[in-house]
């Protein structure tokens, strides 16, 4: 339960401390020696100012410089960790998340396209993601990378839910102007160009929101709107735009490409061939990959986003974490729900269909490098890691808060584990549908399962 202390402030305005038991990441645990790579502690203090984390310790050393600390949730029998990241999700496709029987393209089809198609639509858009965000902040997300769809709407309804929140959201308009029904079809590239970057100097850096600029994928642009595209990001990369897309997916979608891009050796050198490929490029899925692609990635600095739930639902193909994580040439990854090809928002859930991917090819997945994925491994796959993904001093106090005993049969369950580590892979494995106490968006509690009104807005003046 939580508890409020109050004692005399002397640690300026604004102040706030969150004790209980914390986890957190510094270095990437599929290179670093074990033990190095991560800090634990059993009793631990997060002191924040501003949306800030001013100073983290254990408790009992840390509260001695803070003496006035007015305000402070202790959490018992649960875990504090950076808030989840995740690296690839399609706000639009929540209405049609579970959606049974077809492999992509044909669901792509059947049920995406004419779902996306609504969304001209600003009151449908703007109730999809209110649903989207409150989802997403319960299982305790601060920060997504995201596909809107082609309209100018869908973009302006998740950024401006995203606002009212304070979290990071990382979307833009999706570029599509062929081989799609004619109610997405961009009417031509140039114009879809235009769009993209009126609505990108409307929201980069406003706030906590950034700007991608998203061809949906190699086949669903003409050459002429990814070249557009690729000029587009190479001029506002440097200002922190990001490209999004998805890449080797599954056979048929690399054979399509081979089909229609005959002049690429391989479906990463399409994206490259058009200035895709940079930076802040990340790509979804990337489960059939070509040595030299993952070369490409690795000396490009992309990020990854391991999306394994929609893999399994959609029959995809499996992401396969040794050949990414390879030691000559590390990739940057991170986790994605792929919400509607995902079957849940919860990142916790993602990491236990990890788990079960990587044993499909008898590998087991450690529970700190799937967490390390959740948390500053998105971060890097985002080029974030220096603001997001850590609890340590200077980064913005987005925090997720897990619970130990989330219902009765897992907290029994639970008994019989010892270590923590035991405890994170049960309840990845188990995943009950609200294992998440608390959420913080830039030190606010915007989620909290046992208050009266569980999701409050950053701005309403009764949130803590
Ligand atoms: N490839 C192109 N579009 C999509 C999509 O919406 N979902 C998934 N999983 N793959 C895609
Ligand atoms: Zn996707």
């Amino acid at each position: 339960m939580n508890e409020t202390v109050t004692q005399t402030n002397s640690c300026g305005i604004h102040c706030k401390g969150i004790r209980g038991q914390l986890l957190t990441f510094k270095a990437d645990p599929f290179l670093c020696r074990e033990g190095e790579c991560h800090d634990y502690l059993s009793d631990g203090l997060i002191v924040i100012q501003d949306g800030r984390i001013i100073d983290v310790g254990d408790y009992g050393t840390t509260i001695k410089r803070y003496p006035g600390l007015n305000e402070t949730d202790t959490y018992s029998d649960a875990l504090i960790l950076p808030g989840f990241i995740d690296c690839h999700a399609h706000y639009v496709q929540a209405p049609v998340i579970g959606s049974s029987g077809n492999t992509l393209l044909k669901w792509l089809d059947r049920y995406v396209f004419p779902m996306e198609s609504r969304f001209r639509d600003k009151i449908f858009a703007d109730e999809v993601a209110r649903e989207f965000m409150a989802e997403m902040l319960t299982q305790g997300t601060t920060t997504a990378n995201v596909f809107s769809t082609t309209f100018a709407t869908s973009v302006d309804a998740i950024f401006e839910e995203s606002e009212r929140y304070n979290t990071r959201m990382i979307t833009g308009k999706v570029l599509q102007d062929r081989n799609i029904s004619d109610s997405l079809k961009d009417e031509s590239a140039e114009e879809s160009i235009l769009l993209t970057e009126k609505l990108l100097k409307k929201w980069h850096h406003r706030g906590r929101q950034l700007y991608a600029i998203i061809p949906r994928f190699a086949p669903t642009s003409t050459p002429r709107q990814l070249e557009l595209a690729g000029e587009l990001y190479q001029r506002y990369m440097d200002r922190g735009v990001y490209m999004h897309t998805h890449l080797d997916e599954v056979q048929s979608e690399i054979d399509w490409v081979t089909q229609l891009f005959p002049d690429q050796p391989n479906y990463t050198e399409v994206y490259k061939h058009f200035g895709l490929v940079g930076g802040l490029s990340v790509m979804a899925h990337c489960c059939i990959v070509r040595e030299e692609e993952w070369q490409t990635l690795h000396d490009n600095e992309c990020g990854v986003a391991h999306c394994p739930s929609s893999n399994l639902f959609l029959g995809d193909g499996e992401f396969k974490y040794w050949e990414a994580k390879e030691q000559s040439r590390p990739v940057r990854v991170g986790m994605g729900t792929d919400v509607g090809g995902g079957t849940s928002l919860s990142i916790l859930r993602q990491i236990g269909e990890a788990y079960k991917v990587a044993m499909m090819h008898g590998r087991s997945l450690d529970i700190m490098k799937s967490l390390y994925m959740a948390t500053r491994g998105g971060a890097e796959a985002l080029h974030l890691e220096h603001t997001i993904g850590s609890i340590a001093s200077g980064y913005e106090a987005d925090l997720t808060v897990l619970d130990l005993k989330p219902d009765r049969f897992a907290a029994w369950r639970l008994n019989f584990a010892e270590s923590i580590t035991e405890k994170l892979f049960v309840l990845s494995a188990i995943a009950p549908g609200l294992t998440v106490k608390a959420t913080y968006v830039a030190g606010r509690k915007v989620y909290d399962r046992e208050r009266k009104r569980p999701l409050m807005y950053a701005s309403d003046p009764d949130i803590s």
